[in-house]
């Protein structure tokens, strides 16, 4: 069955809206588990929903999936589904909000369809690459063009600050710093014109991959921290801004101190 975009996007929707449910149903009866360290969490629920969300889509529209609890694929070539079950998997554990299930589908790499669900806030952002992107369903328009970082929120970890004291600066000269725990709702956050710019060291392809095409949608810059493109296949920095404060950002960080 050849699906179009929208129906691809819907069917996306539909698995994420049911990963949702089952994540909020399950808030009180999982089991956690550590995985590279004592701070890198993983759930029951985690691999309960990437085994449901793997196996519907797989099962509707037959492309490989790439999930972060072990689902892996040979190569990005044609249409790839990436999922994140649960991005801020510490959230789900400690506060049970702002935590998101991020499904997004890759054509040749590159991010396509984006579907972030903030489970807690009940929201669905969705994006089809040149079509939009939307709240709930309602169009989001575009951030602004000629805002300064001066004038917005700048969401960043510690890590980001202890390694980058440039950006501490930068922090310390905008409206103020904000930290959520999940990539892709931080991502969003940019998006939704709630911050005007978002830095991580180190994010994977499932942290980020639908929340890019959300982000581009409605005119936000994403790249590395250096400037250069971001590709979603890779490991690496994102720097996600509104088109001013990403320049100015950039410029801080990597270009001229002064
Ligand atoms: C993590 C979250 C967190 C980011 C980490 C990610 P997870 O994803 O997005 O905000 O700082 O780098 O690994 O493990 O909760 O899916
Ligand atoms: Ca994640
Ligand atoms: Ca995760």
């Amino acid at each position: 069955m050849t699906l179009d975009w929208e129906e691809l996007l819907e069917t996306a929707v539909n698995v994420v809206t049911e990963a949702a449910r089952i994540a909020r149903e399950s808030s009180q009866t999982f089991e956690v588990s550590t995985k590279s360290s004592r701070n890198d969490l993983v759930t029951t629920v985690d691999i309960a929903i990437e085994g449901l969300i793997t196996s519907r889509l797989h099962s509707i529209t037959g492309y490989p999936c790439m999930g972060e609890e072990g689902h892996s694929v040979d190569s990005f070539d044609g249409p790839v589904w990436v999922i994140d079950p649960i991005d801020g998997t510490m959230n789900y554990v400690a506060t049970q909000r702002d935590y998101a299930v991020s499904v997004a589908l890759c054509v040749d790499g590159a991010p396509t369809i984006g579907v972030v669900c903030d489970v807690a806030a009940d929201t669905m952002y969705t994006a089809i690459a040149g079509q939009g992107a939307w709240r709930n369903g309602e169009p989001l328009g575009p951030v602004p063009e000629n805002t300064s970082y001066r004038e917005g929120i700048l969401i960043a970890d510690v890590k980001e600050l202890d390694a980058l004291p440039r950006l501490a600066q930068l922090v310390r000269e905008s409206r103020g710093h904000r930290r959520y725990g999940s990539a892709a709702l931080e991502c969003v956050e940019v998006a939704r014109r709630q911050a005007a710019a978002f830095v991580h060291l180190w994010v994977s392809p499932w942290d980020i991959a639908a929340a890019q095409v959300i982000c581009q949608e409605v005119g936000v810059r994403v790249t590395r921290l250096d400037g250069t493109p971001l590709d979603v296949r890779y490991k690496g920095s994102i720097l996600a801004a509104w088109p001013q404060a990403h320049a100015e950002v950039l410029q801080r960080l990597c270009i001229d101190p002064t």
